[in-house]
């Protein structure tokens, strides 16, 4: 309970810190602990609506009629938005912007940031038998240059054109992930590899990693044809079999919640952002 008081806070703060200097007397720009006092005071209210003429029609940032951008990324982000098919139309432009520009990058960092923390407070047993698992799509590796010309998401997912990016191996790493994988490795951490991806696509799928100076994998577990559960079924029936084979999986990454939820998860979970697609 004590803990859950610190992000409330800060993110008053923030608030604040935007409102102070925009409200109905935009000459009056209060010193920020002045801001904070007055938002421990429970004058929050006033400061959230004086945020609206900095955020535009009703804060739908990125929004051009129909649902507010940044609030539909936070409830996908968060598992509250699920099982949904497309970007909404909207929203293209957002996602866009927030794809290419630094904010995807920013959200990445402080993810791998705390599992850099997480890992730094371990007392590893040393024994070979410690695992991290990685996702590979948008994890390990950023289809973002094929989302960047079809949509970000916003248009109907196309498998044709998908798989033949896919095959041309040219998906570069993501350089936040990377820095996780590589610091695994120096502490004999082995990484495993749990992909959507299928056992026809290994030897691309070795290829574009190895591209990408990504090596000392332990597995590269891809799915085999004809399977027919869903991501959770899968992947946790991987980790099963990981942690039956004497296994410790004391991390695990991906930009899905499937790549995290089901037991096994893993001693720890990490969500990678991904506002462009959904899997169940
Ligand atoms: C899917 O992509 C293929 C290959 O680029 C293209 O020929 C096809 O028209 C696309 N299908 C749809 C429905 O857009």
């Amino acid at each position: 309970m004590a803990m859950a008081k610190v992000p409330i806070l800060v993110a008053v703060a923030l608030m604040a810190a935007v409102a102070s200097c925009s409200a109905r007397e935009p000459n009056i720009c209060m010193p920020l602990a002045e801001v904070a006092a007055t938002a421990a005071d429970d004058a929050v209210a006033p400061l959230i609506h004086a945020l609206r003429p900095l955020l535009g029609s009703g804060g739908q940032l990125g929004s051009h009629g129909g649902v507010p951008c940044d609030s539909w990324r936070l409830g996908v982000e968060a598992y509250n938005v699920r099982d949904w098919k497309m970007v909404p139309a909207n929203c293209e432009g957002y996602v866009g912007h927030y794809m290419l520009g630094s904010h995807y990058r920013r959200d990445s960092k402080v993810v791998i940031d705390q599992a850099i923390a997480y890992l730094d407070s371990l007392r590893l047993a040393g024994n070979g038998k410690e695992v991290w698992v990685f996702d590979i799509d948008e994890t390990m590796l950023s289809n973002l240059p094929y989302y960047a010309t079809h949509g970000f998401g916003a248009r109907p997912y196309n498998a044709t054109s998908y798989n033949a990016y896919v095959l041309e191996g040219s998906a570069p790493a993501l350089p936040e992930t990377k820095r996780l994988y590589n610091k695994l490795l120096t502490v004999g951490i082995k990484p495993v590899f749990l992909t959507g991806r299928t056992e026809d696509q290994r030897a691309i799928t070795v290829a574009n990693l190895r591209r990408q100076g990504i090596s000392g994998w332990m597995y590269l577990l891809l799915k085999q044809p004809g399977f027919k559960g869903s991501a959770v079924i899968y992947k946790s029936g991987e980790r099963q079999k990981l942690q039956d084979a004497g296994y410790v999986i004391v991390g695990n990454i991906g930009d899905q919640w499937s790549d995290i939820l089901g037991a096994p998860e893993g001693a720890r979970t990490f969500k990678l952002p991904d506002p462009m697609y959904y899997i169940g």
